[in-house]
């Protein structure tokens, strides 16, 4: 379908509202994108609730602090070899907006140093590090951007000569955008001759890396595992080769890394089998009596939390990479232009955008191992300016590990 095509089928004629202003180029800019774009997320917002079925959840065992203590040699040796056998990358999910740290630079180049500089991606890069120093090998890095912060994000690498990374060790790529809109579901523009749009979530990964040819990249290399994580937890181990020893070793096809429940209501979302296969209850989606539900040792079973930190086997995702994820709608502040052209930048939350989440690609594993980490040394999520998983707590965090800020 055309442009035209387009707007008509999704109701969405307001796109074009400005088309008679606009240059031949923009105007063929515009079609350009509209063509590009997936409307039919816009399709989400017609479902209800109820609609998002769960299907029958079981108890999906985590491996725990006291047997990764008593294999730690043979994990961590069977992790080594993989990495030295040149195995393992690692996957930097750096395109989101961090709108809730609210800086207009890419999350990864808050400085989250005291007395000197040390900036986000500083951390994960001298974090990536210890492994490399370890194993006596570098690990390919790529890191997934958005459009909005390609540019500011590679040149600060570039500006920052890749805290010591070697260049031919890291490669970025884009991920996909999806359309932004009001409450009624009509798409904003940006600007007359431009779609609002937002990065789609961090689920798309996989396949943004086989739209960008970096995929290819990664089999050449003969990488056969990808570690994948967040760039706002500045305390994660990455590459961590007890981590990936212990899911090679268990023969699962996913390894995730979990948290004990600071306490049942804390929202994280749990590890589970969902029909018989891996899958994560979201906190929202967490009732009494899973919250409440005992092993035999009388400890809460769905006791486990996700903190975006993956291995993922290249195999399995390749062949399950077309099996399409749902959109989770987000409601958000969303900057546009009004039927007059003028810019508006709303206070509060005045429409929604459109996201697939890792979390849904869990499901579509064979297996996985909850791998359980010590929250204190692995876990300082970089999400909000103050108070929970802020700046602050993750600088505690920083401290206690022994990281000179
Ligand atoms: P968050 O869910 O915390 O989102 O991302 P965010 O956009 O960074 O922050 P807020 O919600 O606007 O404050 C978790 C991880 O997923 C990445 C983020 O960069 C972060 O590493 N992510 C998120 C993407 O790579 N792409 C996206 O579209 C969204």
């Amino acid at each position: 379908m055309n442009a035209k095509e387009i707007v008509k089928e999704y109701g969405q004629e307001q796109l074009l509202r400005f088309e008679d202003r606009l240059s031949a180029e923009e105007k063929a800019k515009l079609y350009a994108q509209i063509e590009s774009l997936d409307f039919s997320v816009l399709d989400e917002l017609k479902k209800k609730a109820g609609d998002l079925h769960k299907g029958e959840i079981t108890p999906l065992k985590a491996m725990e602090l006291s047997e990764i203590k008593a294999r730690h040699d043979e994990l961590e040796k069977a992790g080594l070899d993989a990495i030295k056998a040149g195995k393992v990358g690692a996957v930097l999910l750096a395109g989101g907006m961090g709108t809730r740290l609210g800086s207009d630079n890419p999350k990864g180049m808050y400085n989250i140093g005291i007395t000197r500089e040390l900036y986000i991606f500083e951390c994960l890069i001298n974090n990536l590090m210890d492994v490399v120093k370890k194993s006596g090998t570098y690990i390919h890095l790529f890191v997934m951007t958005s459009d909005l912060n390609y540019e500011s994000t590679t040149n600060f690498f570039k500006e920052k000569k890749n805290f010591g990374y070697p260049d031919e060790y890291i490669t970025f790529f884009k991920q996909e955008m999806a359309p932004a809109c009001d409450h009624d579901g009509k798409v904003f523009l940006e600007e007359p001759g431009k779609v609002a749009v937002s990065p789609n979530g961090n689920g798309g990964w996989f396949l943004s890396m086989m739209k960008t040819g970096v995929l290819k990249k990664v089999k050449d290399a003969g990488i056969e595992w990808l570690n994948l994580f967040a760039v706002d937890n500045v305390c994660q181990r990455i590459c961590d080769p007890v981590f990936i020893g212990a899911t090679l070793l268990e023969g699962r096809t996913i390894g995730a890394k979990v948290v004990r429940k600071n306490d049942p209501d804390e929202r994280v979302g749990v590890m589970c089998l969902e029909d018989g296969r891996p899958s994560i209850v979201e906190y929202y989606e967490q009732t009494e009596q899973l919250r409440n539900t005992l092993d035999e040792r009388g400890e809460r079973v769905y006791n486990f939390g996700v903190i975006l930190n993956y291995l993922f086997n290249v195999a399995e995702q390749e062949e399950i990479a077309n099996t399409s994820l749902p959109y989770h709608v987000v409601e958000k502040k969303i900057p546009y232009i009004d039927e007059k052209g003028n810019t508006v930048k709303p206070e509060a939350p005045n429409g929604f955008k459109f996201e697939q989440l890792v979390l849904d690609m869990i499901h579509l594993g064979k297996s996985c191992l909850p791998f359980e980490v010590v929250r204190e040394y692995e876990f300082a999520p970089v999400k909000n300016k103050e108070g929970v998983d802020s700046v602050e707590s993750a600088r505690e965090l920083l401290k206690k590990n022994g990281v000179v800020l």
